[in-house]
């Protein structure tokens, strides 16, 4: 019978084991190349924050008022895991004053309690990049572009990039009343979802995805027909940049993404592969007033993040970004007792040669299994024989990576080797 385990993962949480968590490392190091390399710095928050930087997010967000993992710590604060990062990076500008423009990139978990699914979870990772302090369409650009690039140095390629313009706050509001009319005048060909929708956000009707509602959502007003002379002004030049770029993008006037902060540019990279629920990889936008509502000077801020588990399904759908082998170089293979084993591995570690062995003293037979299972391109060999003859013999286990010393490629067959030439002969052999 089955053993059953007295615990496993809370739903919508997982653990990620090897080799995938070396992917998840690699993912992280792809994206900090792509970030460092337009200036930005990391910063690495706290998982935790006071209750009270999220809420500034807007109560108007499943993410704020339904999703978050809050709690009261024993010191009596009301605190929650973070559902994201843009709001930690604000409190920590308003907390630090650094330089504007304060260029940043993160990674890290984030968790929101919602309905697991396949891409979508409790705990997820993010990684993203913010800017403070710089109110200019060409930074609207180069962050958009650095999420595409990124995406192009994973391999994907079937990522979609929505656009859009929430225009400022007083067009936003105007856009929201004439919405809130629009649905309230067509109360009753409404879904009962979007009714409670309407009552807290009419913006978020737009995201129905209710075939009831499709009709009236596409007849809606449009939020271009209230953009003022300087919001359509900061919209179009972010449209010229991108053409000026060559990123295909298609505005939609619908996408008004699931929190509250943002105004002017918001984006969304959609995956081709992923249902509809699940396709966006990531998302960003313009959230100008957030620094202030956190207690700060009047900021502009942009930035985006991308999920992590979400792209690397999308990765998966299509076949790129595979895990990397964890391969050792060497193996080494001793039936004297292992402390041949011992000094051998630390020598070859200490030039740095990947090298892994066996241990418990185990058979010949199953210490060579464990070096074929280890990817290694040889096994170093000491039987007894070869420890009273100080020698080591050499095997090529990988055909068709094995060299020999002199760079011609192996026939297969092993060498016989001086302990005292071990060294230079698997450097030579490997380099
Ligand atoms: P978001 O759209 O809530 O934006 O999340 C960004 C991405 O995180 C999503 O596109 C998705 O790939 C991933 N994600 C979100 N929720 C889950 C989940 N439950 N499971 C798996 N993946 C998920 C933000 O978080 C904003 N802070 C982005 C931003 C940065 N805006 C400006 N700066």
């Amino acid at each position: 019978m089955a053993l059953v385990p007295d615990f496993q993962t809370s739903p919508g949480m997982r653990d990620i084991l090897p080799p995938e968590s070396a992917r998840w490392r690699r993912f992280v190091h792809v994206f900090a190349g792509v970030a460092e390399g337009a200036g930005d710095g990391q910063v690495i928050s706290p998982l935790l924050e006071d209750l009270g930087v999220f809420q500034r997010i807007g109560d108007a967000t499943d993410v704020v008022t339904k999703e978050m993992y809050d709690f009261v710590d024993k010191g009596g604060r009301h605190v929650a895991l973070r559902p994201e990062l843009t709001a930690s990076v604000c409190r920590a500008f308003v907390q630090h004053r650094p330089l504007t423009p304060w260029k940043v990139w993160y990674a890290g978990s984030q968790f929101r309690y919602e309905k697991p699914q396949r891409g979508r979870y409790r705990q997820f990772d993010q990684v993203g990049i913010e800017v403070l302090g710089a109110d200019d369409p060409y930074l609207d650009v180069e962050i958009i572009a650095l999420g595409w690039e990124f995406y192009r140095a994973l391999g994907l390629q079937q990522v979609n990039l929505l656009l859009n313009s929430l225009g400022e706050p007083a067009d936003r509001a105007r856009y929201v009343q004439a919405l809130q009319e629009h649905f309230e005048a067509h109360l009753d060909t409404l879904s009962d979802e979007s009714k409670v929708t309407l009552q807290k956000n009419p913006l978020r009707v737009l995201d129905s995805k209710r075939p009831q509602d499709a009709p009236l959502v596409a007849a809606a007003p449009k939020i271009a027909e209230f953009y003022s002379e300087a919001a359509a002004a900061h919209f179009a030049a972010v449209q010229a940049g991108l053409t000026e770029l060559g990123i295909p993008f298609t505005v939609d006037s619908k996408l008004v993404r699931g929190l509250d902060y943002y105004r002017h540019t918001t984006f969304e990279y959609q995956g081709g592969t992923l249902e509809s629920a699940q396709n966006a990889l990531g998302g960003g936008g313009r959230y100008d007033g957030l620094v202030e509502s956190l207690g700060g000077p009047p900021t502009a801020g942009i930035g985006f993040a991308l999920g992590l588990d979400r792209t690397l399904i999308a990765c998966d759908d299509e076949g790129v970004f595979p895990a990397p082998a964890n391969d050792v170089d060497v193996f080494v293979v001793d039936t004297t007792g292992g402390l041949q084993a011992l000094q051998i591995t630390a020598q070859l570690r200490d030039v740095g040669i990947g090298a892994d062995r066996a241990f418990e003293n185990r058979s010949m037979k199953s210490q060579m299994k464990a070096a074929d299972r280890s990817g290694a391109t040889y096994a170093v060999i000491i039987g007894s024989n070869e420890l009273d003859a100080g020698e080591a013999v050499v095997r090529p286990l990988r055909a068709e990576r094995a060299l020999n010393p002199d760079g011609s490629p192996s026939d297969g067959t092993q060498s016989t080797i001086p302990r005292s030439d071990l060294l230079d002969h698997l450097k030579k052999a490997l380099s």
